[in-house]
């Protein structure tokens, strides 16, 4: 059995627990061609926004290796965040997706839609928001629709750049927000989280027993202090993606045995 099905809270979440990393990355490439080809064929392209850090980098590099069939040309990958560096900095978001997946698919360059870095943080996150907007011909006042959305957590609930305490999340109609930086964090950018939980099927991967007791107050306990927690998709499908570490503090009971 690939995966354990140990809570289908409603229709639009589940909680999934891998035994192998493998096959979680092997579920994560299924689910992105899946995906991928539907909204190619409903509405002629392919959203998706991808998260940085380290978790997702082997996912990645399954997607490319099992993405012979998409249609690539019309694919358009963005970034869910990036830090406020040089594209080929080891921090930077953009440079772990190009060298785990870009580089290994047959994707139009200008489908790849990095953060423009320049200037200062402010002004970028301007100019990804300019870009996001032209791109879903976004109305005044509405929000960008991403088919899919593969978000991460830290340890301490952050998802995206969008960190405990850091912000009002509500974010006054911005789709992008700047992050100033902090002692030992540099600078961001990011989706907003209204963004986020507009998108139509939004995936946390997380791994790793550090993670365990973080998980249990987001998926367990749903703690609003915990920008993780506030991911919750209007209209859209919102999967936890887990290694048995990763899962170790939630309960297991009311577990539905999946073939
Ligand atoms: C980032 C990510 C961030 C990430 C978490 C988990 O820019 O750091 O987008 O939200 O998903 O920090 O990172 P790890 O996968 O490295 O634990």
């Amino acid at each position: 059995m690939d995966h354990e099905l140990i809570q289908r809270l409603s229709l639009a979440r589940q909680v999934l627990v891998f035994d192998e990393k493998e096959r979680m990355s092997s579920f994560i490439a299924d689910r992105f061609r899946e995906t991928a080809a539907g909204a190619i064929r409903d509405r002629g392209f392919f959203s998706v926004a991808l998260s940085g850090g380290k978790t997702p980098a082997e996912p990645y590099a399954e997607i490319g290796r099992r993405g012979q069939e998409i249609d690539w040309e019309r694919v358009h990958l963005f970034l869910v965040d990036e830090r406020f560096v040089p594209p080929e900095d080891e921090q930077s978001n953009y440079r772990m997706i190009k060298e785990s997946l870009v580089e290994s698919v047959v994707i139009p360059r200008e489908n790849v839609h990095a953060v423009p870095i320049g200037g200062d943080v402010r002004a970028t996150a301007r100019s990804y928001e300019a870009e996001l907007k032209d791109f879903f011909k976004v109305a005044q006042g509405s929000l960008p629709v991403f088919d899919l959305i593969l978000l991460g957590m830290g340890e301490d609930g952050h998802t995206a750049s969008l960190f405990p305490g850091s912000h009002d999340f509500t974010n006054h109609g911005h789709l992008v927000l700047p992050i100033e930086p902090t002692p030992g964090r540099v600078a961001r950018i990011t989706l907003t989280l209204p963004v986020i939980n507009h998108g139509r099927a939004l995936f946390f991967i997380v791994t790793g027993a550090a993670k365990a007791r973080t998980v249990r107050r987001v998926v367990g306990e749903g703690d609003p202090s915990l920008p993780a927690s506030l991911v919750r998709p209007i209209e859209g499908e919102l999967i936890f993606l887990l290694d048995r570490e990763a899962a170790s503090l939630l309960t297991m009971d009311g577990a539905e045995k999946t073939a």
